[in-house]
């Protein structure tokens, strides 16, 4: 067998998602060279359905770093939500609270903007690849192998390498046991997602607690509508028809002289919590990034939006390498970047455990989560904290 083709790069990044493609694209305006390497084909990553709410800060980093301020024209500005419980909405004024905002623009769009810009600046990302494994990530010259598109062998010879490749990351599976911490939490709950064919039923989102249990009501485009409610983690989409899911929606968000706008349902999928922090997020020349290092429940929208983050502050620690000689910010990327994880897991937490009613929730539980809510929303101060969290942190250190 004929040997593995040589290609030399800075940085080598594996995936290909929006944290990879953004990552690629920051380095490159500083010059910096990367060549990313994804799995799926560019298609199938774009017809995957995501999460939906960018925070201020994803939104102006991808504006003011020129990916495409397409997000401005063809997302929706939302100026706060709405928490619906005992049959009453009660809204987060974001604005008014925080002044700030966030945009309902969904995961795929993120991905074609960034795609679509590496492509016309000439990025080196190579979809469709097979057989990736990485390797001396602990000495000088960490390499990754991979199969081209075209079935040729390559070893892409780096500096650093970026692990960005999701929850079932294959770089971060190359951390040793001994020089890693797994935190790791499990929810009794899922989310049954919907697409539906239907107006708009609300401009802002809708999050919704009801003792039959949690909905979601989000949108997409003025024709379809994305929509979840809570479900157990093993249901079976096929166990349910169009009329048994507006039942769900209609037993938990219906009342009080609301009612959701129906339709067909043209998409159903179970969403499994999976909820995880793996520490450090450094490994000698590996940097974990985005879902490859952690995930979180979707109450709380900050899966994509942590990616982000993450990759801006390794992106700063590249850059300052790069141009200064120093690692002094590459040697804090995990500090750095694991305060926010940790700020947004802890938000997801409450988001899911306050809006989510258990299956074997008893009165005072019940009672106590009303409480809760109650607490929250007719308090400024208890807003202003959902309002900070939701629209984004500052920038931390
Ligand atoms: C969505 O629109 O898909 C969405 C919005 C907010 C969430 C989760 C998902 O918290």
């Amino acid at each position: 067998m004929a040997g593995r083709k040589v290609i030399t790069t800075q940085v080598a990044i594996v995936g290909g998602g929006p944290a990879g493609l953004m990552l690629s694209h920051l380095l490159a305006k500083e010059g910096i060279d990367s060549t990313v390497i994804e799995l799926r084909s560019r298609q199938e990553i774009s017809e995957t359905v995501r999460a939906g709410i960018l925070e201020h800060g994803t939104v102006n980093l991808l504006v003011d770093s020129g990916v495409s301020d397409r997000v401005l024209r063809d997302g929706d500005r939302h100026d706060g939500i709405e928490l619906r419980f005992n049959g009453e909405s009660h809204r987060i004024d974001f604005q008014d609270l925080v002044g700030e905002s966030v945009w309902l623009y969904p995961q795929t769009d993120v991905f074609m903007d960034l795609a679509a810009r590496r492509e016309a600046d000439g990025g080196d990302v190579r979809y469709s690849a097979t057989d990736t494994s990485i390797h001396g990530i602990h000495g000088g010259s960490p390499t990754v192998w991979f199969t081209d598109a075209d079935g040729t062998d390559y070893e892409l010879r780096a500096d650093f390498i970026a692990g960005a490749d999701g929850s079932r990351s294959h770089c971060r599976m190359q951390i040793p046991e001994a020089d890693r911490k797994w935190y790791f939490h499990e929810y009794p709950f899922a989310w049954f997602g919907i697409l539906a064919e239907a107006p708009r039923s609300s401009e802002e989102l809708i999050y919704a607690n009801s003792a039959n249990g949690f909905a979601l009501i989000s949108q997409r485009t003025e024709t379809v509508q994305r929509m979840y409610f809570q479900c157990d983690p093993g249901e079976d989409v096929n166990n349910w028809d169009d009329e048994r899911i507006w039942e769900a929606f209609r037993s938990r968000v219906n009342g009080n002289g609301f009612e959701l706008k129906e339709g067909p349902v043209i998409d159903k999928t179970v969403l499994k919590f999976r909820s995880f922090v793996h520490t450090p997020m450094r490994h000698g020349k590996l940097f974990l990034a985005g879902d490859a290092a952690h995930t979180v429940p979707p109450t709380g929208a900050k899966g994509l939006n942590l990616a982000i983050q993450d990759v801006r502050v390794l992106f700063e620690g590249l850059d300052s390498f790069y141009k200064t000689g120093s690692t002094r910010l590459l040697d804090v990327y995990s500090d750095r970047a694991l305060d926010r994880v940790w700020k947004a897991q802890h938000f997801s937490y409450w988001m899911t455990s306050m809006l989510h009613t258990p299956a074997e929730a008893d009165d005072f539980s019940r009672a106590r989560q009303l409480g809760e809510l109650n607490s929250v929303v007719s308090s400024r101060h208890g807003r202003a904290y959902l309002a900070e969290a939701y629209t984004g942190w500052p920038a931390g250190r």
